[in-house]
């Protein structure tokens, strides 16, 4: 089974976002998915309950409220990481990932708060041991704005332990696509191709890394 944690401490940085859409990507593909919300809020839930009967299904599971209970056939597990998830918490939940994707957005907050983040992951003893495949994400990038160039400069130059590069993957740009996807919980993946052809195009190098051995450990 894949296993794929969508993680950040940082509230509102895009991880419903992202796994939600991670999960309707593989569905889409024909895989069997379950979407493990680890969040009280139950955003990723929310946006199941919203999912057409003729979308390809995918399984919720409470994590937050009975654990991780993943059901036998799965194909590919998307974890929903919840806020403030620091210290021991952290420690476990990314013990029980291959792949961990982490959106950052370009707001001179988010970045102090993810570069705290990032400095403790690191020192996870999973994380130390290379025992988890890693990358960032950009989320709700605008071109050419000042904090986009810093956002960018900042996660092209980041290391994992031991010095080498921590795969910077995919820009994602605002864009009210991903409203409309979670309002109807879709991923962007699943409208018609010209509707979000752009996002699709933005996405790509983030799903190649997902479906390629190169995001296992
Ligand atoms: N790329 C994007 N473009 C536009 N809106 C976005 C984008 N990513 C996230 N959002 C919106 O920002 C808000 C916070 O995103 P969310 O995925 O819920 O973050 P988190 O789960 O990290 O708290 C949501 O309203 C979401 O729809
Ligand atoms: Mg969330």
């Amino acid at each position: 089974m894949r296993t794929i944690l969508v993680l950040n401490a940082k509230g509102g940085s895009g991880k419903t976002t992202l796994a939600t859409n991670i999960a309707g990507y593989f569905a889409d593909r024909g895989d069997a998915v379950a979407l493990a919300d680890f969040d009280i809020q139950h955003s990723s839930l929310d946006w199941l309950a919203a999912r057409g009967e003729d979308r390809p299904a995918i399984r919720g599971i409470d994590a937050a409220g009975q654990g991780l209970r993943v059901p036998a056939g799965v194909d590919v597990l998307v974890m929903d990481a919840p806020a403030a998830t620091h210290a021991e918490a952290l420690g476990s939940l990314v013990k029980r990932a291959q792949t961990i994707v982490i959106p950052v957005i370009p707001s001179p907050v988010d970045m102090r708060a993810a570069e705290h983040f990032i400095s403790e992951l690191m020192t996870v003893r999973v994380v130390e041991r290379h025992e988890v495949k890693i990358a960032t994400v950009a989320n709700r990038a605008r071109e050419g704005t000042q904090a986009m160039t810093g956002l960018g400069e900042y996660l092209e130059a980041l290391k994992l332990p031991g010095g080498r590069k921590l795969p910077f993957l995919a820009t994602l740009r605002a864009s009210v696509n991903y409203l409309k996807a979670a309002e109807r919980g879709l991923s962007i993946f699943e409208f018609a191709p010209a509707a979000t052809q752009i996002d699709r195009e933005c996405w790509t190098p983030l799903t190649r890394w997902l479906a390629s051995s190169r995001s296992i450990p």
